[in-house]
C-alpha cells in the first residue's frame, strides 16, 4: 500500500529526461518526457568548469556530444557550443548541453517534479552536492512535492544536507549493502534507490520498516513494472515512456500516479 507521507512523489519517472524518446539530459528530452505524460523526470547533473552545474551523465562529453574531453575542462558557455542532439538523431541537431539552472527553471515552468541525480568523482563531490542543492532550493523554492536529490556519492549527499537540509535525499546503490540502514540514516535520507533486479518483497518491507521509500531503476519492461508495484515498490524509473506509461498504475486499477 502506498504511503503518501513516505512517498509524496510521482511513482513512474522518466529516465534522463525523455528516456528513449530524445537525447538524454537535454531540454528537448525534458519536454518530450512531459509531453509523454510524465509528471516526474530523473536527470543527471555534474559540475562544469568554474563550478557551474550542467546536465550530463558521463564525466566526458564524448558519448553524448560532438566534442571530446572532460566536462570539467569546459565552462558552461563552451559546453553550449557542442551539439548534444545529433548523436541521437538528425531531428535533434543543435540541441545544447543545458545548465542545471535552465533545466530546473523549465521544470518549474512546466510544473514537473525532478529527481536530480548528483554525479561526481570524489574530488568534486562535496562541491557538487553543495552547489546543486543550493540552486535547487532557490529555483524550486516551495514547490510541492520538493525535488528529490539522489546520488551514489555519500559525500555529495552529505554536502547537500548541510546547505539544504529540507530538500529530500535518496541514496543510490546498485545492490543494497548490508549497512544501508545506517548509511541512509546518517545522511537523513527519505529513500533508497537500487537496481530493479536487486528488489525483493523482503527488501521493500525492510525499507518501509525503516521509514524510507524504495525506488527501482531502470525498469523498461511493463510486466516487471507491474510485479514491482504489486510487491509495493514506491517508484520506478524507466526509459520506455511509451511501454511503461505514466498512467500504468491507473490502467491496472492500482493507485494513480501523483
Ligand atoms: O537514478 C537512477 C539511474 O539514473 C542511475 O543510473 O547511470 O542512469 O544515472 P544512471
Ligand atoms: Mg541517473
Amino acid at each position: 500500500m502506498l504511503n503518501k507521507t513516505r512517498w509524496p512523489f510521482p511513482r513512474i519517472i522518466a529516465h534522463r529526461g525523455g528516456g528513449t524518446l530524445g537525447p538524454e539530459n537535454t531540454l528537448v528530452g525534458l519536454r518530450l518526457g512531459a509531453a509523454a505524460g510524465f509528471g516526474g523526470l530523473e536527470f543527471d547533473v555534474r559540475l562544469a568548469r568554474h563550478g557551474v552545474p550542467v546536465l550530463m551523465h558521463d564525466a566526458t562529453v564524448d558519448r553524448t556530444t560532438d566534442g571530446r574531453g572532460a566536462v570539467v575542462d569546459r565552462d558552461a558557455a563552451e559546453l553550449r557550443q557542442l551539439d548534444a542532439g545529433s548523436w541521437f538523431g538528425n531531428e535533434f541537431v543543435g540541441e545544447h548541453v543545458p545548465t542545471f539552472d535552465s533545466a530546473a527553471t523549465l521544470c518549474r515552468t512546466l510544473g514537473l517534479w525532478a529527481n536530480i541525480e548528483l554525479k561526481a568523482e570524489e574530488a568534486a563531490a562535496a562541491d557538487t552536492g553543495r552547489i546543486v542543492a543550493q540552486q535547487a532550493a532557490r529555483v524550486f523554492g516551495d514547490a510541492s512535492p520538493a525535488p528529490l536529490l539522489s546520488s551514489f556519492s555519500e559525500t555529495a549527499l552529505a554536502a547537500a544536507k548541510d546547505v539544504a537540509p529540507d530538500l529530500p535525499r535518496g541514496l543510490l546503490v546498485e545492490t543494497p549493502p548490508a549497512d544501508w540502514r545506517a548509511r541512509t540514516q546518517t545522511l537523513g535520507c527519505r529513500s533508497l534507490h537500487c537496481r530493479h533486479d536487486a528488489v525483493t518483497p523482503e527488501l521493500i518491507a525492510a525499507v518501509h520498516d525503516a521509514g524510507l521509500g524504495l525506488l527501482a531503476y531502470t525498469v523498461n519492461d511493463p510486466g516487471r513494472a507491474m510485479v514491482l508495484f504489486e510487491w509495493g515498490i514506491d517508484a520506478i524509473v524507466t526509459d520506455e515512456l511509451k511501454a511503461v506509461r505514466a498512467d500504468l498504475l491507473a490502467q491496472y486499477g492500482l493507485e494513480p500516479p501523483v
